[in-house]
């Protein structure tokens, strides 16, 4: 027997797919302040908004019969036509999203029209008006969800962590806060207020959201076609990272997600980043609405452009040219017409010429018995990769600096050439992973607390594992005026408080993925990290003595040939190879 679903029930079904959570109610409710026409937009959440999410706004609000109206299915302002659907302005059209949230809490909203004197006050709850009041309220919007998922216990317990609804409530809030940096927005948790962001213009409003530091790694990227206009911010290779973090695409103002065009934008970084690395990016795409389909999924972040295939291109190469502009591309070196096949140049032109500040005899991991031997075990050096350099004591050849790039000397059985950047990135690393692996992480205070510049949702993983930071070695302490200070870091990186910051980043950005006992990814993280920033920072010329001490350092490690994110570190032309060249 077929049965209609009464309306409470179906409207329950699409709020399955609607509200999956309090972030998806305010993302629900700021997209429709943003659509009213609102100049500022406030989101007041409780408990991660279990309790209450609340948005204000001083749009258009409604008249009376439409504030009842709203909540019902289907019921939207924003669309008349099916020609309508092809030519959408707003966030919202398919009007689902207040019934939905009504189906599944307690919804009270307050509103009114400019040209109304009185406002109107409607109560709901289960899909039911409760009650509908003539009330005194401000011009605009204000919608108070309560106790979302009340009616669903299995709903609710499914929730995750306070912290993390947290972080997916911030992610929302942030990238309606980045579409319009024209708008004032305000974000209060818990009574505090969070952000109070004012108009501005897009680079300010990234800063203020996701950190100063952030705002200074960003460089723009512009390009006006016909089919596609592009616009926005990508990061400085330099600071891309493995973890996922600040991944931005607009179309028309709307967030989504593209594996398709990331791999353009990625495209376009190939050789100048690690593999497995992300930059940074904020890229809005600007199109005919026509030719925009974003109609193919409830949640609203998948997008399909007609011209994917054009716009792949487009994009690719604006970023390339940004890129290029920025310096970040590599120069043709002509010095290496001709030259032995040498590992691929990541770059050659913004990396700073180095300079070491090594002492050959200085190695703080041969003290005997400091060192956790079980941990050791997996960084027994490859048999094969050291051999060659078993054959003679290589330090006491001559080394010679070939470019800015690389240095050279010789043995037995050829010349070998040894990327500088690399081989630090090698030796830094392996550095790092056996001072991390050490049985006990001593922590050594350090004298001058470094404040850390950290993003909200950073804040809140610190909050939340502060306990397992401590594990690292890392202490971070909140302070009274709420600033979050590195108090203590492992002991044995007492002399790299420079790159505290890096450090705890990436310890940070680390630690939400990461399941069970992340230890050892962690430490290969954060040694990758800091090994790939601190060779970077190595620069100047290379005396002699340093050459060779770095030659010397390098074959002590453990796996010389490779540098972390596998790139060969040197290359060797054997002497059969010169005598090929030499033949006629
Ligand atoms: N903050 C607001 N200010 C004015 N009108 C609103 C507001 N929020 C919702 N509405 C009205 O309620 C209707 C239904 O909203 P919603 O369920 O989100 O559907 P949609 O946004 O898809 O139209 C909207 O079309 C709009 O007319
Ligand atoms: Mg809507």
């Amino acid at each position: 027997m077929l049965k209609i679903l009464p309306g409470h029930v179906s409207n329950l079904i699409a709020a399955g797919e609607v509200v999956q959570r309090p972030a998806s109610v305010v993302k629900e409710l700021m997209e429709n302040a943003v659509d009213a026409g609102a100049a500022e937009i406030s989101v007041s959440i409780k408990d991660s908004g279990r309790t209450l999410i609340q948005v204000s706004d001083n749009g258009c609000g409604m008249s009376r019969e439409d504030a009842v109206l709203a909540f019902e299915r289907h019921a939207t302002s924003k669309i008349n036509e099916i020609e309508d659907l092809e030519q959408l302005g707003t966030f919202g059209f398919r009007g689902e999203a207040l019934a939905s949230i009504a189906s599944v809490s307690e919804v009270t909203l307050r509103t009114r029209r400019a040209e109304d004197e009185t406002g109107t006050e409607v109560k709901i709850s289960e899909s039911k008006v409760n009650s509908v009041n003539q009330i005194a309220t401000p011009q605009g919007s204000i919608f108070s969800v309560r106790n979302i998922f009340y009616n669903i216990p299995a709903r609710r317990k499914f929730l995750k962590s306070d912290a993390a609804e947290y972080r997916q409530i911030l992610a929302e809030f942030t990238r309606i806060a980045i579409t319009r940096p024209d708008l004032h927005f305000h974000f209060t948790n818990n009574g505090v207020e969070v952000y109070n962001l004012p108009p501005a213009n897009l680079r300010l409003r990234i800063q203020s959201i996701l950190g100063r530091e952030l705002g200074k790694e960003l460089v723009e990227i512009s390009v006006d076609t016909t089919i596609v206009k592009i616009k926005g911010y990508i990061g400085k290779p330099e600071d891309a990272r493995k973890t996922p973090g600040n991944q931005y695409f607009f179309a028309n103002g709307r967030f989504f997600r593209s594996p398709y065009f990331q791999k353009a934008l990625l495209k376009a970084y190939d050789n100048l980043i690690q593999e497995g690395h992300l930059p940074s990016f904020f890229v809005f795409f600007e199109a005919e609405q026509s030719r925009i389909d974003v109609n193919i999924h409830p949640a609203k972040t998948e997008v399909k452009f007609e011209d994917d295939y054009a716009i792949f291109d487009i994009l690719h190469s604006a970023v390339r040219e940004s890129l290029g502009r920025n310096s970040f591309m590599p120069s043709i070196d002509f010095d290496q017409e001709g030259a032995p096949e040498i590992p691929k140049v990541k770059s050659g032109y913004w990396v700073p010429p180095p300079k070491i500040d090594y002492d050959p005899l200085f190695n703080p991991f041969f003290e005997e018995g400091k060192f956790n031997r079980e941990a050791d075990r997996s960084w027994e050096p490859i048999k094969d990769s050291g051999a060659i350099f078993q054959e003679e004591h290589i330090v006491q050849k001559p080394v010679l600096q070939v470019g800015s790039r690389y240095i050279a000397t010789t043995i037995k059985s050829g010349l070998i050439i040894i990327d500088i950047i690399r081989a630090w990135e090698r030796i830094l690393f392996e550095r790092y992973i056996k001072s991390l692996t050490m049985e006990s992480a001593d922590i050594q205070k350090v004298l001058f607390p470094a404040q850390l510049n950290l993003s909200e949702a950073q804040k809140s993983v610190v909050d939340e594992k502060s306990a397992r930071i401590l594990q690292f070695g890392f202490d971070i302490r909140r302070s009274e005026n709420g600033e979050y200070l590195l108090t203590g870091i492992p002991d044995s990186f007492s002399g790299e408080i420079e790159r505290v910051d890096k450090l705890a980043d990436t310890l940070i950005n680390i630690l939400p993925e990461g399941r069970g006992d992340i230890g050892a990814e962690v430490r290969e993280r954060i040694a990758s990290t800091l090994s790939s920033a601190g060779a970077r920072q190595k620069s100047g010329t290379l005396s002699h003595l340093e050459a060779r001490g770095l030659v010397d350092a390098l074959f002590a490690c453990t796996e010389p040939a490779n540098s972390p994110s596998g790139y060969p570190v040197f290359s060797l032309l054997s002497v059969e190879e010169i005598e090929g060249r030499m033949s006629v």
